[in-house]
């Protein structure tokens, strides 16, 4: 109960500036820094561009001597890796044999609407699987009995994407409970750089959760509807890497790329490494920059991911090196380690050009997005989301000015399309900033320039707030690129 007195007490306070954080009760934690790294799986086609996956649930052991109950693509958490080319399509055959419906969307990718994972556009629990309960439905709702083919035509550019559950009130628990993965994209232009790759790329799904006594994931709600004492979104104390808590790993003192994703529901970090030492971006969540940028430390909202290369050979053999998250004090302070255990030859390279990004388009108009409480709702332009609500109507092939203003920290997400963030209270965006992206931090009262792209295909797509509590409230609204 301290979990949910403190998310009232927070709440209560109005700074508006952390989500309720529910505190993992009794169950045995691991010492920091002991559990092995997992490595996701990587997907194999059945056949040439098919993968089929299945969602399930399973048990697996995360807190020492003790079983979760975890919902998984392919009963994985995280899922597999897809790891997808640009040029060559790939389909997705998605079987639901979990106890509630579910709408898979693929974060930065560039998709036709039908795959794109529509919030009412539901994949209906195999026949036979029980426990499934009558959801909240929706006018205009889509169901798909048991299995749906989702469609990737895979025409962008390099980059890290990720996938995950995306069902209309139902967002939040989902991810909370595992569904959540990779996807890589990779091109010529990629491979023709000589970037750390093989065990020398990492992804890393970085993710907060809590845990009731019997090693269960500790939500404070399994229906749909939302809980005020939460208003802030949902934080847990323990941090996991690839679903293992505070998780070690061994490496040689050579360059490392690491795949940085935050998965989290509301947790917001800034990384940093211990004792020290920089994070060489190389790319953003839409594909590669220009040029790599220096950081000594990377803020990361719910939904962004950074592509960095760390150089270990900085570091003494035998030495350890931390990731660490400057925003918490405590558990949720630590990330995982990496252990530099011997010198190896490095024949890796971050070369000063790294890409060619599309330039920056001259925009035709410009529109604004309000994101903003109203009452015990969170609101853009003062609407609680409805599906089929639309905000904008952006023209194909055109670029378009977003004005994005909040009263809190609101992680926005736009589908479909990427952009650039030109300014951050009409001053010049941070580094950290750099690149085409489809996640942006909107921090409180603050008003932030975005240069979106409408590329790709005419439909109906979303932006919403990537605080998975706020899109679960609602946050969200649909615009559709004619
Ligand atoms: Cu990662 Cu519409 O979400
Ligand atoms: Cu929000």
């Amino acid at each position: 109960f301290l979990g949910l007195l403190g998310g009232t007490a927070l709440a209560a306070t109005g700074c508006g500036e952390v989500a309720g954080e529910l505190l993992t009760g009794s169950a045995p934690m691991p010492a920091p820094f002991t559990v092995p790294l997992p490595i996701p799986q990587v997907a194999r086609p059945v056949s040439p561009g098919l993968y089929e996956v299945t969602q399930r649930v399973t048990r697996v052991e995360i807190l020492p001597g003790l079983r979760t109950e975890v919902w998984g693509y392919d009963g994985t958490f995280p899922g597999p890796t897809f790891e997808l080319r640009r040029g060559e399509p790939a389909t997705v055959r998605v079987r639901n044999e979990l106890p509630v419906p579910t709408s898979t969307h693929l974060h930065g990718g560039v998709t036709p609407p039908d795959s794109d994972g529509y919030p009412t556009d539901l994949v209906i629990p195999a026949g036979g699987h029980s426990g499934h309960s009558a959801h909240m439905t929706h006018p205009g709702e889509v169901h798909h009995e048991g299995t749906k083919d989702y469609r990737y035509p895979v025409g962008q550019r390099a980059a890290t994407l990720w996938y995950h559950d995306h069902r209309m009130d139902y967002t939040a628990p989902s991810v909370w409970q595992g569904l959540a993965g990779f996807a890589l994209v990779r091109d010529e232009e990629e491979d023709a750089l000589s970037l750390p790759a093989g065990e020398r790329e990492l992804p890393l799904l970085i993710c907060d959760r809590s845990f009731a006594e019997d090693g269960s994931f500790r939500y404070p709600r399994t229906h749909e509807g939302h809980d005020s004492d939460y208003m802030e979104g949902v934080e847990g104390d323990v941090i996991l890497v690839n679903g293992a808590p505070w998780p070690v790993h061994e490496v040689t003192a050579t360059r490392y790329r690491l795949r940085l994703l935050n998965a989290s529901n509301a947790r917001r970090l800034r990384l940093r490494l211990a004792p020290g030492g920089r994070f060489t971006q190389i790319g953003s969540d839409s594909g590669l920059l220009a040029a790599p940028v220096r950081h000594d430390t990377l803020p990361m909202a719910p939904g962004e991911r950074y592509d960095v290369v760390v150089d270990f050979s900085a570091y003494p053999v035998g030495s350890t090196v931390t990731l660490v998250n400057t925003l918490a004090d405590g558990p949720a302070g630590k990330v995982m380690r990496f252990v530099v255990a011997r010198r190896a030859k490095d024949d890796s390279a971050v070369p000063t050009t790294l890409s060619r990004p599309p330039e920056r388009p001259v925009p035709v108009t410009t529109r604004s997005f309000d994101f903003r409480r109203t009452g015990q709702s969170w609101t853009i332009n003062g609407r609680v989301y409805r599906p089929g609500d639309l905000l904008a109507r952006p023209r194909l092939g055109t670029a378009e000015v977003w004005r994005l203003t909040s009263d809190f920290h609101h992680p926005v997400h736009l589908h479909l399309a990427h952009f650039l963030v030109l300014a951050r209270n009409g001053r010049p965006p941070a580094a950290t900033d750099a690149g085409w992206k489809d996640t942006v931090d909107v921090r409180p009262y603050e008003v932030v320039d975005v240069l979106a792209r409408f590329e790709g295909y005419r439909g109906r797509y979303m932006l919403h707030c990537h605080n998975l509590e706020h899109e679960d409230m609602a946050m969200m609204a649909d615009f559709e690129v004619v």
